[in-house]
């Protein structure tokens, strides 16, 4: 399938499957917001899952907070946020659309041919990373990249654009009372790390991880819910002495590569990409990338945040934020490496490996299903039960099996349709375990367990089902 009509296919399974709507859609929606539907919020909630045990339980010396989305104002001013949060944009002067420079330039370098697209690239970052906004006009201008709307050449200068959404709180609309929707999640623990340290006698090194919305005001919000307004991240800081942060950021990048592979997706759909512009607070930094249906884009951050953030907020709050370390008798600011995912981006990837619409024909008859081939331990239902008939006592059985799963994992009772139909509708919400009940089973408490991903089916006793199931969705 061609990578558009992927993109498309999944969007549409995902409305007509409860997994996501555009936010208020019967007002014909809000841009770059989403709402995740009963099966959506199901799978998302797996994935957090998933990555708060892997870095916190799993791991000897992490901590989770959940820290509040309201910051006092001057947090953004000591991280930077609000003088350098912004994105270089440029306007079409014939259509009034905005841009952001290096997704207006990333566009026309794929209509390229591979060498020359990946050479425009190279000059834009070159250029990005000097500032030199004249210089990147003058590469708009001279490779005549045109407004999609008009189609005309027509820019205005370019400028910087803040991409935080601010709003006031109490009663008095002023300066002083400007409170920002925090646009990562990072600030919320570095303003807790000597409260953590201490409460927790953490000694470093250590991490402190926290999922948890965040917002942005992008410009030019697209790719589903690959790019939002209103998204979830998932970052852990990790505080180290400072002269190892080398170590602890490779170490950092290969732990961070191994959980992704854990999702059962092949390694060649992952690459890494280093920053060659580093934001103002980091030392080394690189993307996880996933190949998306639009190509090969971020899904997750590590970065090598040196002791910028912490020496920030000791100078603006006038706080010290010293860790002493018995080892070597010192004091010093630690230095961080952060890992830093979004959760949004994370379901979007698990989806697009997952999807998968399938030509089942054979001489007799013409057939075909959309899957989800999800992970057994991320799908939203993990077993349904059927029983073939509603009589002879199969719904009873039926529910009784619910009744004891249940607890342990989500289960789902269908009696509706052709048990043909019931496995179809099973395959594309991704449910990897459907058990039928019949008229055997009354007779030698015997079930058919029919398997997802190969379809095919084995006779297995009642009684082992729950564990069967649970083996198979564990996480760890
Ligand atoms: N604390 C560091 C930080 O926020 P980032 O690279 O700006 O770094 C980290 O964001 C991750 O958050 C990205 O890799 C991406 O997965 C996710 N993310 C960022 N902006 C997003 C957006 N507008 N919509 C969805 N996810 C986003």
């Amino acid at each position: 399938m061609a990578n558009d009509n992927k993109l498309q296919a999944i969007i549409g399974h995902c409305k007509e499957y409860g997994f996501i709507f555009q936010s208020s859609e019967i007002y014909d929606g809000l841009s770059a917001v989403y709402d995740y539907g009963q099966m959506g919020a199901e799978l998302k909630r797996n994935i957090r899952e998933y990555w708060w045990k892997s870095m916190t339980q799993m791991q000897d010396n992490i901590v989770g907070i959940d820290a509040a989305i309201f910051m006092h104002p001057t947090v953004w001013k000591a991280s930077g946020h609000v003088d350098n949060f912004s994105d270089p944009m440029i306007d079409n002067k014939d259509s009034q659309k905005r841009y952001r420079v290096d997704h207006l330039i990333e566009a026309y370098a794929e209509t390229l041919e591979a060498d020359k697209g990946a050479a425009l690239i190279h000059t834009m970052e070159q250029l990005l990373e000097a500032n030199d906004f004249a210089g990147l006009k003058t590469l708009i201008e001279d490779n005549k990249i045109k407004c999609t709307v008009s189609g005309t050449c027509n820019w205005t200068d370019i400028r910087q654009f803040n991409l935080m959404f601010s709003t006031e709180m109490g009663s008095v609309a002023d300066e002083a009372n400007t409170v920002y929707l925090r646009p990562e999640t990072a600030q919320g623990i570095f303003v807790n790390f000597l409260n953590v340290q201490k409460s927790g006698r953490m000694k470093i090194p250590f991490g402190i991880a926290q999922t948890g919305k965040a917002f942005r005001n992008e410009i030019v919000a697209r790719g589903f819910i690959f790019r939002m307004r209103e998204f979830e991240q998932m970052e852990m800081q990790f505080f180290v002495r400072p002269g190892t942060q080398k170590e602890w950021y490779e170490h950092w990048k290969k732990t961070r590569m191994e959980w992704h592979l854990k999702l059962g997706i092949p390694a060649e759909r992952y690459r890494f990409h280093d920053h060659v512009k580093l934001a103002h607070y980091a030392d080394m930094a690189c993307d996880i990338e996933y190949d998306f249906p639009m190509g090969f884009k971020e899904v997750e951050g590590v970065h090598s945040r040196t002791d910028f953030d912490l020496k920030q907020h000791q100078q603006y709050s006038g706080k010290k934020l010293t860790y002493f370390d018995t080892e070597i008798n010192q004091h010093y600011v630690p230095y961080v490496i952060e890992t830093s995912i979004g959760l949004d981006r994370a379901v979007m990837m698990v989806l697009s490996e997952a999807y998968e619409e399938q030509d089942l024909s054979t001489a007799e008859k013409q057939d075909s299903r959309a899957v989800l081939k999800l992970p057994a331990m991320l799908a939203p239902i993990k077993l349904a039960v059927l029983p073939l008939t509603k009589k002879d006592g199969m719904p009873e059985l039926a529910k009784d099996l619910i009744e004891q799963c249940k607890p342990h994992f989500r289960c789902f009772y269908e009696e509706k349709d052709s048990i043909g139909k019931r496995y179809r509708r099973m395959d594309a919400l991704g449910t990897p375990f459907c058990v039928t009940i019949d008229q055997q089973t009354k007779e030698d408490g015997t079930v058919t367990i029919r398997y997802r991903d190969s379809m095919q089916q084995e006779r297995i006793a009642l009684n082992d089902v729950k564990r069967i199931v649970m083996e198979k969705i564990a996480m760890f």
